[in-house]
């Protein structure tokens, strides 16, 4: 079986920290073969630098996806150009900077497609996500079974709609860019492993990862004011998926929450193997 972690969006400071502190301690203990995050909050609340995408790859994660904030850190887009290990989403422009899919290499030598799409229900108007899919799905090479789509969408119905579809034909369909995770993890009749939303990667003391009392202030006055990332109670939030190499089935899907007293006690571990 190959042991994935899907990690939801990483946010700011708090989040590449608890990022480097848990991710490799939890690969050990979880015994995960691969790890991919959404990292599209990363710099300061809001896209990913090149040097934040060295942290998170330094830190044990294996594969990168985005989302609406992709482009916010321009410089990104040379890394997106150049590494193999990132992808933009998938109906995006041809024309934008980066690839479109990506194949990573799991522990125990599975390779594994990872796929971002983007949704269309109150977000920027985008290409059809289902036609982007059906297209790189087709272009992947046969030996490929195992498919993680990470869908970056708002609505829970866009989510379950792109979950049914790709029902049979994708290991996984995870949810990224709500930034709260959802109870509703499930293995769908065709084999794939389903949730909503796996949560964020940041401060929970915040509203989706910004200060309280910003957003609060903005939102009630109408006037702006800068949303920094907040700082308290920063936690690790995603899912583990178990799939089976030869079918590309997944045959379990569990949430996973890490807080500040699970990043002291994973990092107390010891790093030898037992
Ligand atoms: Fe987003
Ligand atoms: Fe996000």
């Amino acid at each position: 079986m190959v042991r994935i972690l899907f990690i939801g969006d990483i946010v700011g400071t708090p989040g590449r920290e608890i990022v480097r502190r848990t991710v490799l301690p939890l690969a050990r203990r979880e015994r995960l073969d691969l790890v991919i995050a959404n990292a599209e909050n990363s710099a300061g609340g809001s896209g990913l630098t090149p040097a934040n995408y060295k942290e998170l790859i330094a830190a044990g994660i294996d594969g990168i996806t985005l989302g609406d904030h992709i482009y916010r850190r321009k410089e990104i887009a040379r890394v997106l150009e150049t590494e193999s290990n990132i992808v933009k989403p998938a109906n995006f422009p041809a024309e934008a900077p980066g690839s479109a899919s990506m194949v990573l290499q799991a522990e125990e030598g599975t390779p594994v497609a990872a796929i971002s799409l983007m949704g269309r229900v109150f977000m920027r108007p985008v290409d059809c996500p289902f036609a982007a899919i059906d297209r790189e799905l087709a272009a992947l090479p046969s030996e490929v079974k195992v498919v993680v789509v990470d869908f970056h969408a708002e609505a829970t119905s866009d989510k379950q709609l792109m979950g049914r579809y790709l029902d049979g034909r994708v290991s996984a369909v995870l949810g990224t860019h709500t930034h709260v995770a959802t109870a509703d993890e499930q293995i769908l009749p065709g084999g794939t492993a389903f949730q909503c939303d796996v949560g964020m990667t940041g401060p929970y003391h915040s509203i989706l990862g910004r200060r309280i009392d910003r957003v609060l202030q903005s939102t009630r006055t109408f006037y702006p004011a800068p949303f920094d990332v907040a700082t308290g109670d920063p936690r690790l939030s995603g899912s583990i998926v178990e799939i089976d190499p030869q079918t590309g089935r997944a045959v379990a899907i569990s949430r996973i929450m890490i807080n500040a007293d699970d990043a002291r006690q994973l990092a107390e571990t010891p790093l030898s193997e037992e």
